[in-house]
């Protein structure tokens, strides 16, 4: 959500919420979906529907999030540290594998109001939401810090605003904007207060239908709950 309005305090070291936060919501998101794909019936025509357009959303979120790592984060990052690049084609294999794990939703999804479907599609996203969370581990802990230790502020919040450039306002925005900053706990103010005016106006507006939509997909599931919880409960969903 960065980078920082005028009036805002510019930090010493690159603020790195925002990236954490895009995070947190797509590790919840695969996970949330396994576990209501997993509690829910085919016959909940509504549900079907709701989940169906959640996907929609969240896989757009991942491609746009994917996308700004190939092209601006990572090759930024590779230039400045010829010996990460054994990681960074990892990560890009990673990204592969969690295409096809996508392909293969898309598909369950399909059929998710069909007997069965629901279960299918709950073995789909819970394998996703297993894979996403390795991936993201490796680049919480070995990508992440280093923008810490490479960059400028100044140098960090032009790659921000590349990417943010390469979202642009429009219909995935109206998606991301509020299902990362529901997702973002505590930070959510700050990243919403130092958020362009844009955005602001963007995640008023978009705020009460995108909890509308999350309750119609998820139920009373709230998506302030740890992470870990989102995990052990998915892969109980799956299980039963
Ligand atoms: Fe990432
Ligand atoms: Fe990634």
């Amino acid at each position: 959500m960065s980078p920082a309005s005028p009036t805002t305090t510019v930090p010493a070291v690159p603020d790195l919420t925002s990236y954490r936060a895009v995070h947190r919501a797509i590790r919840q998101g695969a996970h949330r979906l396994a576990i209501a794909t997993g509690e829910m019936v085919a016959s909940d025509t509504a549900r079907v529907k709701a989940v169906r357009r959640y996907w929609q959303g969240y896989a757009g979120e991942v491609l746009a999030h994917h996308t700004v790592e190939d092209t601006v984060f990572f090759p930024a990052l590779a230039a400045r540290l010829p010996s990460m690049t054994e990681l960074f084609e990892q990560l890009d294999a990673e990204h592969h594998q969690l295409d096809e794990h996508m392909a293969e939703i898309v598909a369950t999804l399909g059929s998710l109001d069909r007997v069965g479907g629901p279960s299918r599609a709950a073995r789909a996203l819970s394998a996703l939401a297993a894979t996403m969370d390795a991936h993201l581990d490796l680049e919480d802990e070995f990508v992440l810090p280093t923008f810490v230790d490479l960059f400028t502020v100044e140098e960090y919040l032009a790659m921000e605003q590349q990417a943010i450039e390469q979202i642009g306002i429009g219909r995935q925005a109206a998606f991301t904007v509020p299902f990362v900053l529901s997702a973002a706990g505590a930070d959510a103010d700050t990243m919403l207060a130092t958020a362009p005016l844009p955005f602001r106006v963007l995640h008023s507006l978009t705020k009460r239908r995108h909890a509308r939509l999350s309750a119609m997909a998820f139920g009373p599931l709230t998506p302030l709950a740890p992470v870990a919880t989102f995990a052990a409960a998915s892969t109980e969903a799956v299980a039963s």
